[in-house]
């Protein structure tokens, strides 16, 4: 059984990995339906202020929950809520917290957690589609016969078997990379497919935009049209920045963990989210042209993969781009899966003093039950509808624009209230320097006075349009 606390070998190791699990199919897949959903360029208006007001600073709360606890989130909470002589260390909670306060603070952890097994399973279903098509662009390499992908589709989400074996063997793949140890797996794992994906998604994008579609798509993408916002457009573009960035997941706190010493936390956080936030104009950019450029309606799940593969296999050499595109899309699924089920394995390890294998091979089992019902929503569960949404795209909803932002609030509150000064203070000040002090105090205010009442407002607004509806 090892114990030992892996680490990230290099600096460029942890962005790597951190910016590999939050770059993933809420790039896009995710992002580019929700946009056409809330009505394009005023959605992404909004999004990009989400990132940078409650993201970053959130982003930066998780970190630094984990780089100063050296914990994953359940241990993490746990010694925050315990006062110092139970633990039998020093809490690094504060002594004058609410008592009320210390007793929810554990169930946050376990909210993360649930949180990242139920994901895994949904990401897993669509991670397996991903796969379908990539495979289908691979045999249409070799074969004489065309593709078709009106069909490719159908087929897919007519047939829950066949999705629930490439659900089956994404979770395997992604068990495999786990199960090894943190630099032994992931960071070699990430470190080979980023530059691929980097160089695949500036030439498709590019691509895109020599189609006669880009300047409709741009407009789309980047004129804020307000009046096509709804009141749940608030908590939409919430859910999907802490979705994108990994936040409320525990996840960071267990990459937080992972960071040296010397690391900055601050600039840690910042880099990832405008990492993100780049990638995910650049998915846009990619898409947009080519999901206006079809006749089909642009919303759902289903967004991507009712488009984007008609017009590889309409565009001279579109073969490859539409292989070049699915392996991209997949090396990014699989990143962001490796970064859910280190959260639980890094989680059980620490709390049950499981070994890795037992710990990746129990909670992967786990996910693949929870992932049977999403991989037959389009068969068997076809008929579970609410609105003109699917039971896949409902409990997409449920979990990422509900149970996400309240996981997310809690971990911040925890950060804000709960976690000792000092220690924060600590890890903006590393650098001693006026700057940095400000900063501090920059980001207290906005934890406080912005972040939070913008969650709360987020979230009533949501309720409110509910009920209305
Ligand atoms: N951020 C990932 C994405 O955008 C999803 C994810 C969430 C990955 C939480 C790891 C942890 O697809």
């Amino acid at each position: 059984m090892s114990t030992k606390r892996g680490g990230w070998g290099t600096r460029f190791g942890f962005y790597l990995a951190a910016i590999g699990s939050a770059f993933g199919l809420g790039n896009l897949w995710r992002f580019p339906y929700v946009v056409a959903d809330n009505g394009g360029g005023a959605f992404v208006l909004l999004y990009i202020f989400l990132v940078f007001i409650i993201g970053t600073p959130f982003l930066i709360g998780e970190l630094l929950l984990g780089k100063s606890t050296r914990n994953s989130v359940l241990l993490a909470m746990k010694r925050l809520a315990a006062p110092d002589s139970k633990s039998g260390q020093t809490s690094m909670g504060r002594a004058e917290a609410l008592p009320v306060f210390r007793r929810i603070t554990p169930v946050a952890g376990y909210l993360s957690l649930i949180l990242c097994m139920v994901v895994l399973a949904y990401y897993a279903v669509i991670s397996g589609w991903v796969l379908h098509f990539l495979m289908q662009f691979l045999v249409a390499l070799f074969s004489t016969d065309s593709l078709k992908p009106e069909a490719t589709l159908q087929v897919l989400l007519n047939n829950g078997w066949l999705q629930i074996l490439l659900t089956s063997a994404h979770l395997v793949i992604v068990f495999i990379v786990v199960a090894k140890d943190v630099e032994e797996g992931i960071e070699r794992w990430v470190g080979y497919m980023m530059p691929v994906f980097g160089m695949l998604l500036v030439t498709l994008a590019v691509k895109s935009l020599s189609m006669d579609s880009a300047p409709d798509a741009m407009r789309f993408l980047l004129y804020p049209d307000f009046s096509r916002l709804t009141l749940s457009s608030l908590g939409q573009a919430l859910g999907h920045v802490l979705f994108t960035l990994s936040i409320g997941f525990g996840t960071m706190v267990t990459f937080g963990a992972y960071l040296k010493e010397s690391a900055y936390t601050p600039l840690a956080g910042f880099r990832v989210a405008t990492v993100d936030s780049i990638i995910s104009m650049f998915a846009g950019i990619m898409i947009f042209p080519l999901v206006l450029a079809s006749s089909y309606p642009i919303s759902g799940p289903e967004l991507l993969f009712q488009t984007v593969p008609v017009l590889f296999s309409r565009i001279p050499g579109g073969i490859w781009f539409g292989l070049g595109f699915f392996l991209c899309l997949y090396l990014a699924s699989v990143s962001a899966s490796i970064g859910l089920l280190e959260t639980v394995v890094a989680n059980l390890k620490e709390t049950r003093k499981w070994g890795r294998t037992r710990a990746a091979a129990r909670a992967g089992a786990v996910t693949f039950i929870l992932a049977i019902v999403p991989a037959l929503s389009s068969s068997t569960f076809s008929a579970v509808r609410y609105g003109n949404k699917g039971l896949l795209e409902l409990l997409d909803s449920a979990l990422i624009n509900w149970l996400l932002p309240i996981s997310a609030l809690v971990t911040s509150q925890v950060v804000c209230y709960l976690l000792k000064d000092e220690v924060k203070r600590g890890e903006f000040l590393e650098q001693e320097s006026a700057t940095s002090e400000k900063m501090y105090s920059h980001w207290i205010f906005v934890l406080r006075w912005l972040a939070t009442p913008l969650i709360v407002l987020a979230l009533s607004l949501q309720l409110f349009d509910l009920i209305r509806n």
